[in-house]
């Protein structure tokens, strides 16, 4: 089993009153920053609250650009959170991201875990899977759903070019795609899953808002991704790399673009015992529930990032390889969290 599969609420309501709730392992309720690096409770936070879920006949929300995280201070310039950096590192990772990768932030037993809460379990739903890559994740949800009914939306074709081998996938739709513009109708999906792609994202709140806009009423949006890490060597690689979300960053996220009955679980591979302090790839699943037919009401200004407009290519393999090379360190965290798990004894803190 994956670390961290039995929760509970840990009071995050303070963040949106009566709407947003996160789940933590049980053994984790009512710690400070642990050795073990875990984060406070989220009511205990000193972030700004988010506002309550826009009802239904409340004003429209309006940001007239991108939400805040997405901006790259000076000090967390992300060199990869860009969507031209992001196609030509999986030009390269999508050669071996299912068996150097994912084995090390992303196993089958994490997947289901991560999964367990968009409430798959009809053959009959309609699902898309934003970011699907190599289909990995794809993989989990066809365990519930008919192929037929799923499809998976990518900008990499390199990624997709893995998924559209894989024999399970037959029936599955396999499409190139923006996660900040998806081409598909309002109120379309039964279900929106995106593991492991919001990190990428120049703006994240903007893929949420899209992730609100395809479900249908009642639909169910499941976003897994990284969570920010405490350790000082790991945030600053984290820093230089991508996105590494806080926890409650997420809720104010969903709880902007209008979903209701948000909550967070918190996931991690199992030979980490639960240890956060590194951050985590794959660190959190985050659901939330479309609450009315239509749009979001949240309104945007434009795109952080316009694809088609030419960057400066000395600017672009500056960015590209110091990403690069930052990613590079969590490859060896996992690796790193795997010999203090095999050295520490059963039960005793790593
Ligand atoms: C870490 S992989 C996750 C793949 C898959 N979801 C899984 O669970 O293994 C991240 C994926 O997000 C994709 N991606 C990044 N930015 C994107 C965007 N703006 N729109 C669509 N896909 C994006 C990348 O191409 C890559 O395949």
């Amino acid at each position: 089993m994956a670390m961290a599969s039995t929760y509970a609420p840990c009071g995050a309501e303070a963040l949106a009153p009566g709407r947003a709730k996160v789940r933590a392992p049980v053994g984790f309720l009512g710690l400070g920053p642990s050795k073990a690096g875990l984060p406070r409770p989220l009511a205990a936070t000193k972030r700004p609250a988010a506002g309550p879920a826009p009802a239904a006949s409340s004003p429209r929300l309006r940001c007239s650009a991108a939400s805040s995280s997405s901006a790259r201070p000076v000090t967390a310039p992300r060199f990869i959170q860009h969507k031209k950096e992001a196609f030509w590192f999986y030009r390269f990772l999508s050669i071996v991201y299912d068996h150097v990768i994912n084995p090390g932030h992303w196993t089958e037993d994490m997947r289901d875990d991560a999964l367990e809460p968009a409430d798959l379990y009809s053959r009959h739903l309609k699902v898309v899977d934003v970011g699907g890559g190599t289909g990995f994740t794809t993989l989990g949800i066809v365990k519930h759903v008919d192929p037929e009914n799923v499809t998976l939306l990518d900008q990499s074709p390199h990624q997709l070019e893995k998924a559209k081998q894989k024999e399970a996938l037959k029936g599955v739709t396999i499409m190139e795609g923006d996660a900040e513009d998806l081409p598909f109708p309002t109120d379309t999906f039964d279900r929106y899953v995106s593991a492991g792609s919001i990190e990428y994202w120049p703006d994240p709140q903007r893929g949420i808002k899209e992730a609100y806009r395809v479900l249908r009423m009642g639909g169910v949006a499941c976003l897994i991704g990284p969570v920010y890490p405490t350790f000082w060597l790991s945030r600053f690689f984290a820093d230089m790399w991508m996105l590494f979300p806080k926890e409650e960053e997420y809720i104010e996220w969903f709880t902007k673009a209008g979903f209701k009955d948000v909550k967070l679980k918190r996931i991690g591979p199992k030979w980490y015992r639960g240890v956060r302090r590194h951050g985590l790839i794959m660190g959190c699943s985050v659901t939330g529930v479309k609450r009315e037919r239509g749009d979001s009401p949240l309104q945007l200004g434009p795109k952080a990032e316009d694809v088609s407009k030419p960057v400066n290519p000395i600017t672009f393999f500056f960015r590209f390889l110091m990403g690069t090379i930052c990613a590079a360190y969590y490859v060896l965290v996992p690796i790193y969290m795997w010999i203090k798990d095999q050295i520490v004894p059963k039960g005793k803190p790593i």
